[in-house]
C-alpha cells in the first residue's frame, strides 16, 4: 500500500473518537476530506495506525471502487423508488448529497415526484428533514436559499472533530467543504491568547479554537439568528468561560487594542483588514480568508494585503496561503495569515 492515500474506516459511532485520537497522534492527513458512507466514516491517515484504538476497524486505500460500493446508499435509493417516479427522473436523482446533522439538502431540479424522492432519501439517509438548494448561500450574512420538502423541523445539531454546532439548516449556512480549515483553527492559537473572531456566525472557529486551543475568543456575528445559535452552541460545548460575544457589525463591536489573534472567516475579508489591524494589540497574526480570481492567487491577493498593512504604518510578513476551495468557476476561497508588526 502507498503511504499517501490511507484511510482508515470505522464506524459512524466512532468517528469523532478515532479523529481525535488521529490529531493527536498527529496521524490525520488534512489535506484529503473525510467521507461517510452510510454507517460508516472512512478517515484519511498519513500513516498505519501503529497503536491500539480499541474499536473496529479497517485500513483501505482512499478511492477503493469496493469500499465505496459497499457503503454508498445510492443503489438502495434508486430500489426503492422502482416504480414510483418516471423513468426519466432516475437519471436526475443526485448521486451527491450534504447531511448536517440529520437534516438532508439535496438538489432536485427537474425532478416531479420531488416529495416522495426527498421522502426516501430521507429514509435511506436516517434525516428527519430535506431541503431543496434552489439558490446556494446569499447575501452578507450567507443565508441558504432553500425549500422544505419532506418533513417540518430543520434544526440540528452537527458534530465535526468532536465539535457540537447547533443551527436551523434552512437558515444558516454550513460549509463542509471548510473542515480542513475549522481542524486547521482548533490546532492554531496557544492557551492565553486573546483571539477576536470578527465573522463568528454559530462558532465555525470560535469552538473549535475554545475547545481544543483554549484560547479566550471573542466571537462578533451581525446575524440575530446566527449569534443566538452561537450563544447556545457556547455552551453546549462548555467553553462559556473562554467565549465571549457581541452582537453586531464587527467594524463597531470589535473591542481595539486588545487580541493577539484576528479570524476573518469571511469572503471578502480584505475590505475589513484595516479595522482588524486595530483590533490587534499593535501586532499579532490574522488570518484573512477571501474570494480571489484563480491569476490573482497568491501574489495580487497578497500584494493587496501588504498595501493594507502599509496604509495603516504597519508591516505585514505572510506566513502561509492556501486554498479552500473553489468557490465559483475560476474564483477560489483562500486564506492567507498575516504577521502584523
Ligand atoms: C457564515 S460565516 C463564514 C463561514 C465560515 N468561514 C465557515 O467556515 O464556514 C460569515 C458570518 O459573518 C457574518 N457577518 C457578515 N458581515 C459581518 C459584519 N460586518 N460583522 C459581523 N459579522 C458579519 C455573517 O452573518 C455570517 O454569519
Amino acid at each position: 500500500m502507498e503511504a499517501n492515500n490511507l484511510a482508515i474506516v470505522v464506524k459512524k459511532d466512532d468517528a469523532e473518537k478515532v479523529k481525535n485520537l488521529l490529531i493527536k497522534k498527529n496521524l490525520l492527513d488534512s489535506s484529503r476530506k473525510i467521507k461517510r458512507y452510510n454507517d460508516r466514516v472512512e478517515i484519511p491517515i498519513k500513516n498505519e495506525i501503529d497503536f491500539d484504538i480499541n474499536t473496529d476497524y479497517k485500513i483501505v486505500k482512499q478511492n477503493d471502487f469496493l469500499l465505496r460500493k459497499k457503503f454508498v446508499p445510492f443503489e438502495e435509493i434508486k430500489e426503492k423508488l422502482r416504480g414510483k417516479i418516471p423513468m426519466e427522473d432516475f437519471e436526475k436523482l443526485p448521486k451527491k448529497w450534504e447531511k448536517l446533522g440529520n437534516v438532508l439538502v439535496i438538489k432536485l431540479k427537474g425532478i416531479k415526484n420531488k416529495r416522495e424522492v426527498a421522502k426516501v432519501y430521507a429514509q435511506v439517509l436516517n434525516c428527519k428533514a430535506v431541503l431543496e438548494d434552489v439558490g446556494g448561500i446569499k447575501g452578507i450574512e450567507r443565508k441558504p436559499v432553500f425549500k422544505l420538502i419532506y418533513g417540518k423541523d430543520t434544526e440540528t445539531i452537527h458534530i465535526e472533530n468532536g465539535i457540537k454546532y447547533k443551527f436551523d439548516v434552512s437558515k444558516i449556512m454550513f460549509s463542509s467543504g471548510n473542515i480542513d480549515e475549522r481542524i486547521r483553527m482548533a490546532n492554531t492559537a496557544s492557551k492565553n491568547e486573546i483571539v477576536v473572531d470578527m465573522f463568528a456566525g454559530i462558532g465555525y472557529f470560535t469552538l473549535p479554537m475554545a475547545v481544543y486551543s483554549k484560547a479566550r475568543v471573542i466571537a462578533c456575528e451581525i446575524n440575530p439568528i446566527a449569534y443566538k445559535y452561537l450563544q447556545e452552541n457556547i455552551l453546549l460545548n462548555n467553553v462559556e468561560k473562554l467565549v465571549s460575544t457581541k452582537l453586531g457589525d464587527c467594524r463597531i463591536v470589535a473591542p481595539r487594542g486588545v487580541a493577539d489573534r484576528v479570524i476573518m472567516g469571511y469572503l471578502d475579508s480584505i475590505n475589513f483588514l484595516p479595522y482588524a489591524i486595530d483590533v490587534l494589540k499593535g501586532e499579532g497574526i490574522i488570518h484573512v480568508h477571501q474570494n480571489c480570481k484563480e491569476e490573482d492567487f497568491p501574489d495580487r491577493l497578497i500584494s493587496k494585503i501588504k498595501k493594507i498593512a502599509k496604509e495603516k504604518g504597519k508591516y505585514a510578513e505572510i506566513l502561509f496561503y492556501k486554498k479552500i476551495k473553489s468557490y465559483a468557476p475560476r474564483i477560489l476561497h483562500c486564506v492567507v495569515d498575516v504577521a502584523i508588526s
